[in-house]
């Protein structure tokens, strides 16, 4: 078994794009530019905020953190996506999600000009993914690309299971393994609530994505000898024994998991890091006006 570094992987991204930086910025010309908009106090947002505005400064991306108060009307929240999306200054940005519950999520990514929306949100972005156009693909399924890319695990004719179809991993992950490209070229199952048999799914997987959001749905039972495994979970458990009063578990249990795997990601440590490194990416494509794939 091989754990796949995300860590790794993303800090040598994150490394190539600071050379690129450099070079630009040895041109004469500006950096690359994120604004991160924030909306109240949630704890894992703020500190996912944090880890993207820390990883521009780290590779000398310009970076501009908006935090605005929980009770930020969505009128008053639209007023700044129109300043974010007319300041020239700056090429991508994004609203952390989940935004407070007075606030509708589908007004606010439609109303991000397509050509800054990093996160590939943007009904425009989504049918451009579906379309094999190039488009901004969201950090999460494009992070899982470039770590199977860096790792040059072989996707093609295999059997891809994902378990999850949320907007932003599941779907638009499986039109990314299923495409004629490398990685791609997967046959792939799209698992979810309602599927029958989830066992004899999994089962089948010579790539199992667990993308779920709930703590070890997946047990190690459920793996396939042989298997590649990714783990998109990040549940916050209570766990008295840290300091910050809880651990960090995925969707598929590691211990038993990683008997089977021919490679998987931990929890932290793999999937987590690589979305920075896909925000990133797609931050320096916007700059560029150059987009995946
Ligand atoms: N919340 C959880 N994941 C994401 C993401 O990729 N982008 C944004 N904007 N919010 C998130």
């Amino acid at each position: 078994m091989e754990l796949l570094n995300g860590k790794e992987t993303s800090l040598k991204i994150q490394e190539d794009l600071k050379s690129q930086v450099e070079k630009i910025k040895a041109e004469g010309k500006r950096a690359p530019h994120l604004a991160a908009v924030l909306v109240g106090d949630d704890g894992a947002s703020k500190t996912y905020v944090g880890a993207k505005v820390k990883a521009c400064a780290r590779i000398g991306y310009d970076s501009t953190e908006v935090i605005l108060p929980g009770d930020t009307s969505q009128d008053d929240l639209l007023n700044k996506i129109d300043e974010l999306n007319k300041n020239e200054n700056i090429d991508g940005f994004i609203v952390q999600l989940p935004l407070p519950s007075h606030i509708n999520v589908e007004a606010i990514t439609s109303a991000i000009d397509p050509s800054k929306d990093v996160d590939g949100f943007h009904l425009i972005n989504v049918g451009k993914l579906l379309k094999g156009r190039p488009t901004f693909v969201a950090a999460t399924p494009l992070g899982i690309m470039e770590l199977l890319k860096h790792y040059n695990i072989e996707t093609e004719g295999k059997h891809c299971v994902i378990v999850g179809r949320s907007d932003i991993v599941g779907t638009p992950l499986s039109v990314l393994m299923s495409r004629k490209t490398n990685p791609g070229n997967s046959t792939v199952t799209l698992c979810h609530t309602r599927t029958k048999n989830l066992k004899e799914m999994t089962l089948q997987a010579d790539i199992l994505v667990g993308a779920v959001g709930s703590a070890n749905y997946i047990s190690g039972d459920m793996v396939k000898d042989g298997a590649v495994v990714i783990d998109v979970g990040i549940t916050r458990v209570p766990d008295e024994t840290k300091k910050s009063g809880f651990r960090l578990v995925g969707d598929i249990e590691f211990e038993g998991a990683s008997k089977k795997a021919s490679y998987i990601t931990p929890v932290p440590g793999g999937v987590g890091p690589m979305t920075i490194a896909a925000l990133l990416l797609n931050t320096m494509h916007a700059y560029n006006k150059v987009f995946y794939p």
